[in-house]
């Protein structure tokens, strides 16, 4: 699979754009998401890890997956003097991780996974008993966010109804939108939810990771 980040991931850091989004985003999940010393906490797509590196100091650890190599060493060097993140660049979908978290949160990768019905599955099966997540992603949008003929690009943000239904296919409950950040790009203004939500414990969903 080719790295559709590699270019990006060089100077992602130093784009105002993703410095803003992932401040708002940050503070919004600090604020609204409890976090304690003792969780275990995935964050899908960390890329270089604007976001995580913001939770790691409230956590106990943070496994950061990615399917980006170039977005996940540019991780690495932020994280060489901290031991509680740990980078795993690994497609869940196809491979999932053998082990499970108190919370998994992602920010802007959603739009990225084709089929966000399947994502939401493997994310509910790596999680805890009591676990959440909080999902932060682009209101739904014109199409305009991306440059058209940008790859790996799914979904043009989310109706909040339709992912709450497809939350609770997939097992969650306690479902809760926010609005965690309002991004102005060219002239237009883009909204992005975020999305916080449990575990449910029905038993006909299978929690196991498969292997
Ligand atoms: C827009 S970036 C966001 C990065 C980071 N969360 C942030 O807010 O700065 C999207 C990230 O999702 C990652 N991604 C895309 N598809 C993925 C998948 N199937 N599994 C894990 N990460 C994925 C990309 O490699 C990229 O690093």
């Amino acid at each position: 699979m080719s790295d559709l980040f590699k270019e990006k991931a060089q100077e992602w850091d130093s784009r105002p754009i993703s410095l803003l989004i992932s401040e708002q985003i940050g503070k919004a999940l600090l604020e609204q998401v409890s976090m304690g010393a003792e969780m275990s906490v995935m964050d899908f797509g960390a890329g270089t890890g604007l976001i995580c590196t913001q939770v790691a100091p409230k956590v106990k650890r943070v496994v950061a997956v990615d399917i980006s190599d170039a977005m996940l060493q540019k991780l690495a060097q932020k994280t060489e003097q901290t031991d509680n993140v740990v980078s795993v660049c690994q497609d869940i979908l196809s491979q999932p991780l053998n082990e499970r978290f108190d919370l998994i949160i992602s920010a802007m990768a959603l739009h990225h996974v084709q089929d966000t019905d399947a994502l939401l599955k493997r994310l509910f099966e790596h999680l805890a008993p009591n676990g959440s997540v909080a999902l932060a992603d682009l209101d739904h949008e014109d199409g305009h966010f991306h440059p058209l003929d940008v790859e790996g690009v799914y979904h043009h943000g989310f109706e909040r109804a339709v992912l709450q239904q497809q939350l609770e296919q997939a097992g969650f409950h306690d479902i809760h939108f926010t609005t965690a950040a309002k991004i102005n790009k060219e002239g237009r203004k883009y909204p992005v939810f975020l999305g916080h939500c449990k575990k449910g414990l029905m038993p006909h969903f299978q929690d196991e990771p498969e292997h």
